[in-house]
């Protein structure tokens, strides 16, 4: 399958991370490549890109990405960026250390488009938003599983999602019955429940969906746990750069970078892609930057 992704504000990221010859980065978030080839490239033969991603396919599609443009000083590693530490040491060296790490979060467009997988409400697909294949529960066992008050939960910290509770609720009955399986059995509960005006601006399973990813992947969680860590890796001087999509992980972010003594924050306010890229790639839109630079 051709693996499709916009890299979202790629010259933003050059720009904060600033690559140079013999400069070493990690691209905790290597999707279609995008920033991992630009950083390679720039880098040179005495630098290095370690590219992580839980993704088998993205790691298949940049082994090819990097075959084809013959490039040699990348290093991927299929795993979850919460093992951090423990790559750099597999990887490198537990002493190793970088001049940036860059995260862009959540999933990519091929992901969406992958139709073995559920992160799409369009069509028929199994209820899995899974990034890889090391999850301990799917999207099906939260949906069939948690209880009212959790899906309550789940769907308005993550969705901020109105109808929270009557979607949840409903849920509740419908598994009752049978198991809740493929998208499709849940957009049906969905639209059941939302009034037909609601329908119209966004569908109305976008938000629960999203949710529910978060929950899968614990993305939250994950994001808190990982940035003290990519700190403690960087050099004096190295940068830190993420990209986020949803207002919880940039409050993390932003929180994250001002409570810690050791990073000198670069972006008062998060940057957000120029009105041309959010007219180009409507993924973009909700996008939001935000870098800090470790003390010398
Ligand atoms: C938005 S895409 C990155 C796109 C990339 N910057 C580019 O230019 O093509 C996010 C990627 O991060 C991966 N990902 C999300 N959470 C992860 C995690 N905890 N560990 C490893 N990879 C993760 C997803 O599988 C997805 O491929």
């Amino acid at each position: 399958m051709a693996y499709f992704h916009v890299s979202v504000m790629l010259k933003e990221i050059l720009n904060y991370l600033d690559p140079r010859p013999g400069k070493k980065y990690i691209d905790c978030t290597l999707g279609g490549a995008g920033y991992t080839i630009a950083l390679a490239k720039e880098v040179g033969e005495q630098g290095q890109v370690i590219a992580i991603d839980l993704d088998e396919l993205a790691i298949k599609n940049a082994t090819r990405l990097i075959a084809q443009q013959k490039l040699e000083n990348i290093v991927l590693v299929n795993d979850n960026f919460k093992n951090l530490k423990a790559v750099v040491s597999e990887q490198v060296s537990p002493e190793a250390k970088f001049d940036g790490i860059v995260f862009d979060l959540g999933l990519s467009s091929a992901q969406l488009d992958d139709e073995a997988r559920g992160f799409s409400f369009k069509g028929e697909r199994p209820l899995d938003m899974s990034f890889g294949p090391k999850n301990e529960r799917s999207t099906a066992d939260i949906v069939n599983t948690y209880s009212l008050p959790e899906l309550t939960r789940i769907f308005q910290e993550y969705g901020e999602e109105r109808y929270a509770y009557r979607i949840a609720k409903e849920i509740v009955e419908a598994r009752k019955k049978k198991r809740i399986a493929s998208t499709h059995d849940l957009v049906s509960i969905i639209e059941k429940v939302t009034p037909f005006r609601y329908h119209s601006k966004i569908h109305p399973a976008t938000r629960i969906f999203q949710a529910l990813r978060m929950e899968t992947n614990e993305e939250l969680k994950v994001l808190e746990a990982v940035l003290p860590d990519a700190v403690s890796l960087l050099k004096p001087y190295g940068r830190l750069v993420v990209v986020s999509f949803h207002s919880g992980e940039d409050r993390i972010v932003k929180q994250f970078f001002k409570d810690n003594p050791e990073i000198k924050i670069l972006t008062k306010k998060p940057l957000i892609p120029t009105a041309e890229e959010m007219v180009n790639n409507s993924r973009a839109r909700s996008a939001k930057l935000r870098a800090a630079e470790k003390i010398g």
